[in-house]
């Protein structure tokens, strides 16, 4: 995924920029580039390749102030130094950086290049930058709105200009872009990763809504005109929170905090008086939740699958009909929404893009929804408004690991309290609550494992193919098993209920095939021997 960073403010932009790309490295990326501005001059440099690579390409007079930075995972046009961002028109007055698809790009062009117009790239980007520097308009914000007034797609977007080296322009609409409010300077980035080392107040844009930052402060208003009011946000991660720490790698490092992070994911949240959980966030009296008479979860990914685990739990403990849905099936079917019917909407980085799709037709169409998420302030969350932050800490790695379990522990505490308010008993709550406060410490006795399950893993490395099966929730547990092993290990991997095997799948199992079985110690162990 591209990340975009950006300073403007007295200090020199280049080791800002490079630390901030340094830092959006986890996100996976093919070509890196800054372009700053000295003495209203614009210097650019791109590489095809690490951040590494750029830094040892960028002269030692590369200096200067407001400036952007940019690791592009290419779309239009295959990794090259070209093909990297920053892009400038061709009086290299003009310098953007771009996430996002620019979807009428191909007839811009054509339309550019019979005005003469000679393209460096072969990016939809470039279009913008081209755009922007022909627009009409007395201040670089004015050009960039009648530039974007003519794209369809989606975009994060920085712009500077080199006959305006006291501002730049940030634009927003389906790709997250984050003022940060410095002293005297201010940063801008599409991930809070690259600036919490600066600072921890920011200000998230909205989808149409673009700002000019300035050393001093920012000004946003709507695309099509008329200013907004943006509150900041305090930022409670710190920058440590980002670091590996002994671990080689951010996965490893994040699978042992589960611990930590469901602990955090509980804290203040377990009521022994009521033997309940409280969930101030969901901001719904018991009154409307007994209203509730069905619930919908989508998410994608793992944050699907951990809304499978979760409608079990409200099914079995609130008894409230629960299901959960892909979030990209349930946005594209044109769904019936319900009335009475609570959609809640779960997301780690809050950022996907199919679930805001799904929980903006949701709100479009009069339903209520909730969000589990993860980051604070991020999209979705902003846009469900009401529901259960995870508190799980950063989550670098690409891949779901401490957050699949937090998101679990936090629909157990809201099955415990929707069924606290109908049918589950005190003592039954008590049991459920003592339960939930000694898992962080069985967590970490699992996690103490590793040894053993290294040596298990080295007995199956020959493996081409595996299985995982489970029943009910240990089910939804085997498919979110199937999908870590495909992303980690590039091996072929499949969930089914235990049931289902003898339906046919089983044909595939030969001697040798490893097969894992979710086997908790519930009522259908029996049934699973
Ligand atoms: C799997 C994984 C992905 C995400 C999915 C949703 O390990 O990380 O499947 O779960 O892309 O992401 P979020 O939760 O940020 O909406």
């Amino acid at each position: 995924m591209c990340g975009i960073v950006g300073y403007i403010g007295p200090r020199n932009a280049a080791p800002i920029l490079l630390a901030g790309l340094y830092r959006l490295e986890y996100r996976g990326y093919d070509s890196a580039g800054m372009a700053l501005v000295r003495r209203n001059r614009l210097s650019v440099c791109k590489r095809q390749g690490r951040v590494g690579a750029l830094e040892a390409a960028l002269p030692n007079s590369f200096a200067g102030s407001p400036g952007i930075a940019h690791t592009r995972w290419a779309t239009h046009g295959e990794p090259s130094d070209a093909n990297s961002h920053p892009h400038c028109d061709a009086e290299e007055r003009v310098a953007l950086v771009h996430n996002g698809i620019i979807e009428n790009a191909t007839s811009l062009r054509k339309k550019l290049e019979k005005e003469g117009v000679v393209f460096a790239s072969e990016t939809d980007s470039e279009v913008l930058a081209h755009l922007i520097a022909r627009a009409e308009g007395d201040t670089l914000e004015a050009r960039v709105r009648v530039a974007l007034a003519q794209v369809t797609g989606t975009y994060g977007l920085a712009v500077l200009d080199a006959r305006h080296p006291d501002e730049l322009v940030v634009a927003r609409n389906g790709s997250p872009v984050i003022i940060g409010i410095g002293d005297g300077e201010m940063f801008v980035a599409s991930d809070a990763a690259a600036l919490i080392r600066h600072t921890r107040q920011i200000v998230h844009l909205d989808d149409g809504e673009l700002a000019t930052v300035r050393a001093d402060g920012f000004e946003s208003s709507m695309l099509e005109g008329g200013r907004t009011d943006k509150t900041p946000l305090a930022l409670s991660w710190t920058d440590e929170s980002f670091d590996k720490g002994n671990h080689e790698h951010y996965m490893r490092k994040e699978i042992a905090e589960q611990g930590e992070s469901v602990r955090r994911t509980l804290r203040g949240r377990l009521d022994r008086r009521f033997q309940t959980a409280r969930l101030g966030g969901l901001e719904m009296a018991a009154r409307e939740l007994l209203d509730v008479r069905r619930i919908k979860i989508l998410g994608c990914g793992s944050a699907y699958i951990a809304g499978c685990l979760g409608a079990n739990m409200i099914e079995q403990l609130a008894r409230i009909p629960a299901h959960a849905e892909q979030a990209s099936e349930f946005r594209y079917r044109n769904p019936v929404i319900e009335k009475d019917c609570l959609y809640i909407a779960v997301s780690q980085s809050g950022e996907t893009f199919d679930t805001l799709a799904a929980v903006q037709e949701i709100k479009r169409k009069g339903g209520a929804v909730l969000g589990v998420v993860n980051v604070v302030g991020s999209t979705i969350a902003r846009e469900c408004g009401r529901g259960i932050y995870l508190h799980a800490g950063p989550e670098v790695s690409v891949v779901s690991t401490k957050t699949f379990t937090c998101t679990a522990v936090a629909f157990a505490l809201l099955a415990i309290h929707l069924g606290r308010i109908r049918d589950l008993s005190p003592a039954q709550g008590g049991r459920l609550i003592a339960a939930l406060e000694a898992l962080p410490d069985q967590i970490e006795q699992v996690d103490a494992q590793e040894a053993q399950v290294a040596e298990l893993a080295k007995a199956f490395s020959s493996a081409n193919d595996a299985y995982f099966i489970g029943r009910t929730w240990g089910y939804a547990l085997a498919m979110e098993g199937a999908l870590k092993l495909k992303e980690i290990s590039y091996l072929h991997a499949e969930a089914y209920p235990a049931s289902e095997l003898k339906h046919g799948p089983l044909a595939l199992i030969e001697p040798g095939t490893p097969t894992l079985i979710v086997l908790p110690d519930d009522e259908l162990l029996a049934k699973n021997h």
